[in-house]
This record gives structure tokens, C-alpha cells and sequence, in this order.
């Protein structure tokens, strides 16, 4: 692990025991995380996006468990860290911004309450302090009037607003990383626009490393420096963002390229990829994609392993794509 580096995921596999089976949430899931770094995690809905990041937080409860692998951060094994650990890292050093706003938020505390409690959980300074601190934190995310916006109780936002006020919380402690699940999907385009442009401040400014989890290709190739393709739980392709989109090896990556809108395709029919993702209970060996891919062949019922293509590049396909 070298000093630029904050995080480093091996081989995670994570799992849940459920009547019908175990579900192989998260299975062989490697990457890294540079200092600063930007990075995208695509997948379609269920491809295990969100328990890669709860793994990371330490947040994976029965019926789900972490089988196996490595999170190291900053060199600390975070697979074995204690809860007393995990407890001052959450929001401190990892802050999450959940999928759904109301985990993060208490209906019952006032905005201000919570802002303020959330500092104080972590650093010595005055509340009056820490009222400004929060102030400053609604503004960044675009929430007209912050004082009196602070007295309000959650139930009194928009889910909008909501989750602007999650994300605020997410930056007050400028964290090393922020693991950013679908933040802005609910969120209208300039909302959405200056919540990017913050956090790309944010990293500039404090070398904040971001975790952007999306199915949106199109928010991501914006902000991302790097990108990480989830499919059926496992990560099919990772590289630098533009390298990777202009050109895909992985059949999966190629076909969630196709069905974005983009310029060129207006008034065309998206291609859509045919089928729909496998179950995760008991998946059968072999290449995860093999069923929907036009591509596959007899040995894509081996599983393949997630191989090195260049420096920067990674693959798990037998036939990658020749650009
Ligand atoms: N608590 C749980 N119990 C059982 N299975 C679970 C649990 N949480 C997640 N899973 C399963 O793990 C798999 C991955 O789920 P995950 O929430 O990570 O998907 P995702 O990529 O975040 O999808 P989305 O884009 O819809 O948010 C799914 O098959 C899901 O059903
Ligand atoms: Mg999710």
C-alpha cells in the first residue's frame, strides 16, 4: 500500500443467509482507492453496489456476514476493527450518504440538533461553533435561508432537501473518504450539478477520496477518475473513466454504454441488453454475464478470474473486446 493510497479492497465477499438460500451479495470484489481519487461504481439494480459500501462501513449485520477477504485503510485492517473502532471512524474519517436520506437522519431531532450533535460527536469546539459549521455545510449544498431551515425537522423537507442535508452532514468533517450511494439521483439537474461541483471542491480542497455509487453512466463519466463495473455481484471491469468508456473490453460494460442516451443517439432506439441479471443464491460456475452475452462461448461456463489487462485496466472475461 503506498502513502497516496486510502483504501484497499481484496477479494471481498460478503453474503446473506436467507430462507431461500445465500446470496452471494458481494463476491470477489477487488480495487483501490487513491488519495483524492474520485471513483465510480456502476451496476444495475442488485449488482451489489451498496453492500460493497456497507462492507466498507462496517455495517454488513445478520442475516449478512463478510466471508472473506481484506479493507485496509490507510494500512489499518478494517475487516477486524472493533466496534469502538468503527465507531469514531464512521462519519469521521468514512462518512457514508445512504441511499435512503432517513438513515442518516432522526425524525424526531431538529435539523440544527443533529448538524451540531454530529460535530460535537468528534471535535472540541463551541456549539455556536459548530452552529456556523453547520450553517456554512447547508449553504455549500445550494439550501437557501440556512437559519431557518436549521430549526426544521426532517419530516418538514423535501426528500430532495433531505438528502441535500445529508450530504452536507457527509463533508463536515472533510473525511479521508466519502462513500456517496446515489446521492443525487432524486434530485433535479442544477441541485444535482452543484452537489458534483461541491464535491469536486471538496476533493480538491482537502484531497477528499469519493466512492461515487450510480447506475447512471452519465453522472459519472463527469466526476469519476476511475470506474468500477459490478455485475451480479461481481466486479467485471475497472479502469480510468475515459479509457474505460470509450473502450469497453468487458461485453457487460459495452452493453451499459449502449443504453445511455448520449448526442449521437438522439431519436435512435437504446440498446437495451437483453435478459436480466442472474440470482445471486447459489450462482452456477462460470461467467456471471454468460446467459445475456452474444459473445459467450463453451468456456465462459468456467468462471473467469479478474486478470490485469494493462497497467491501469482489469478484466474478468474469457473474450475481452478488441478496440
Ligand atoms: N439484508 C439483506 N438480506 C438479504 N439479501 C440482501 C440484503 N441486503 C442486500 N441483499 C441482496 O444483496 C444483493 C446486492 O444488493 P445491493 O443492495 O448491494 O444492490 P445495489 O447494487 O445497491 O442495487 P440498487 O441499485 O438497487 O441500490 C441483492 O441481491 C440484494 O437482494
Ligand atoms: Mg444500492
Amino acid at each position: 500500500m503506498t502513502d497516496s493510497q486510502v483504501l484497499s479492497v481484496r477479494n471481498l465477499d460478503t453474503r446473506f443467509q436467507t430462507q431461500a438460500g445465500e446470496v452471494r451479495a458481494v463476491d470477489d470484489v477487488s480495487f483501490d482507492l487513491q488519495k483524492g481519487e474520485i471513483l465510480g461504481l456502476v451496476g444495475e439494480s442488485g449488482s451489489g453496489k451498496s453492500v460493497t459500501g456497507f462492507s466498507i462501513m462496517g455495517l454488513i449485520d445478520e442475516p449478512g456476514k463478510i466471508h472473506g477477504g481484506q479493507i485496509q485503510f490507510k494500512g489499518e485492517d478494517l475487516i477486524n476493527a472493533g466496534d469502538k473502532r468503527y465507531k469514531r471512524l464512521r462519519g469521521r474519517e468514512i462518512a457514508m450518504i445512504f441511499q435512503d436520506p432517513m438513515m442518516t437522519l432522526n425524525p424526531l431531532l431538529r435539523i440544527d440538533t443533529q448538524m451540531i450533535e454530529a460535530i460535537l460527536a468528534h471535535e472540541a469546539v463551541s456549539r455556536e461553533s459548530a452552529r456556523q459549521r453547520a450553517r456554512d455545510a447547508l449553504g455549500m449544498v445550494g439550501i437557501s435561508s440556512p437559519d431557518e431551515r436549521l430549526r426544521a425537522y426532517p419530516h418538514q423537507f423535501s426528500g430532495g432537501m433531505r438528502q441535500r442535508v445529508v450530504i452536507a452532514i457527509s463533508m463536515l468533517h472533510a473525511p479521508d473518504i466519502i462513500i456517496a450511494d446515489e446521492p443525487t439521483t432524486a434530485l433535479d439537474v442544477t441541485i444535482q450539478a452543484q452537489i458534483l461541483y461541491e464535491m469536486q471542491k471538496l476533493r480538491q480542497k482537502h484531497s477528499v477520496s469519493i466512492i461515487w455509487i450510480t447506475h447512471d453512466l452519465s453522472v459519472i463519466s463527469a466526476l469519476a477518475d476511475r470506474i468500477c463495473v459490478m455485475y451480479a455481484g461481481t466486479l467485471v471491469e475497472q479502469g480510468p473513466i475515459d479509457d474505460v468508456l470509450d473502450r469497453p473490453t468487458h461485453p457487460y460494460t459495452k452493453g451499459l454504454i449502449q443504453s445511455v442516451p448520449n448526442r449521437n443517439s438522439t431519436g435512435q432506439r437504446l440498446a437495451q441488453i437483453p435478459g436480466v441479471m442472474p440470482t445471486m443464491i447459489n450462482p452456477d460456475p462460470g461467467c456471471r454475464f454468460m446467459e445475456r452475452c452474444v459473445y459467450a462461448k463453451q468456456k465462459c461456463a468456467d468462471e473467469p478470474a479478474l486478470v490485469q489487462a494493462t497497467d491501469d485496466r482489469q478484466i474478468r472475461c474469457h473474450y475481452p473486446l478488441v478496440n
